[in-house]
């Protein structure tokens, strides 16, 4: 009896060292953002309404209208909201170097968009119907805000 606790403890911790050193090499490193402008070759009804509605279509301007009054070190505490994947693997960096993600895009909601992008748009390599959360909404937005938001509605007051 014990010897088998003990066996199935070990193929557990197996399977779990196996699954963390698998994960950050393939799935991770092969995913990354393309930017907005990307989404819009197969998705121009969602583009339209984004790019038409949503204020995080032109997000960066609201850091260049304050630039002048911040420190080059505060205005890059903006970007973690105002931009796209900023401090995460091919997300944001500067507006010099990553202009397509100088907005907060399609991606800050659906997650990087890479692999699906490169797979003809396969529904199980991106976060769509079911598998977003009103938790991520908080990472940016003060949960207060996010419950007067209402998820779907919001569908229509901004994102697409
Ligand atoms: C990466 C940060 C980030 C995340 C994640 C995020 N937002 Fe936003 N959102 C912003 C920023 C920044 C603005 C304001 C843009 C501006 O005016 O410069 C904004 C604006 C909005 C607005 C204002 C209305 C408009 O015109 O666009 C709504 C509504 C909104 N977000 C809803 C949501 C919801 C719902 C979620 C979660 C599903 C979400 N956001 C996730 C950063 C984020
Ligand atoms: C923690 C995330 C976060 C950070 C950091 C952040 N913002 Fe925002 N900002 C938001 C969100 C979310 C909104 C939209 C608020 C809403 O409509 O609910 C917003 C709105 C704005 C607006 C108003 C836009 C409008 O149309 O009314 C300006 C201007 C702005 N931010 C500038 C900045 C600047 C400059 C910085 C850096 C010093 C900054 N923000 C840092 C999340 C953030
Ligand atoms: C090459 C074309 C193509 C590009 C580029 C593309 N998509 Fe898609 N996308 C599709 C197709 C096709 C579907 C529908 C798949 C299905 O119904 O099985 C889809 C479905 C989706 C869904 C729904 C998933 C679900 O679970 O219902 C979301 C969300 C989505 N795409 C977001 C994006 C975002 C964000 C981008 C940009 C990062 C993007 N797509 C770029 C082709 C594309
Ligand atoms: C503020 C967050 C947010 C942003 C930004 C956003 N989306 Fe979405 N998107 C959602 C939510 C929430 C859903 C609905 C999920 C559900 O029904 O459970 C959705 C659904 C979708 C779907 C599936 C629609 C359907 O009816 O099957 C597609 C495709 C999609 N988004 C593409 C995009 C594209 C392309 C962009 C950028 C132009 C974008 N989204 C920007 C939150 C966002």
């Amino acid at each position: 009896m014990k010897r088998k606790m003990i066996l199935i403890s070990v193929l557990v911790a197996a399977v779990l060292s196996a699954g963390v050193s698998f994960l950050p090499g393939s799935a991770q490193a092969a995913n990354s953002y393309v930017g907005t402008a990307t989404c819009a070759g197969c998705h121009d009804k969602e583009y339209a309404n984004f790019s038409k509605f949503a204020k995080k279509a032109h997000s960066d301007r609201s850091i260049k209208v304050m630039a002048k009054k911040l420190t080059p070190e505060e205005v890059k505490e903006c970007y973690a909201c105002h931009t796209t994947g900023y401090g995460q693997p091919g997300g944001f960096e500067s507006f010099e170097k990553t202009p397509d993600l100088a907005h907060a895009g399609c991606e800050v909601c659906h997650g990087p968009g890479s692999a699906h992008v490169d797979a003809g748009g396969t529904k199980a390599l991106i976060k769509g119907k079911g598998r977003m959360n009103v938790k991520e909404c908080e990472k940016c937005h003060s949960s207060e805000r996010v419950s007067n938001f209402r998820f779907k509605p919001m569908l229509y007051g901004g994102a697409h």
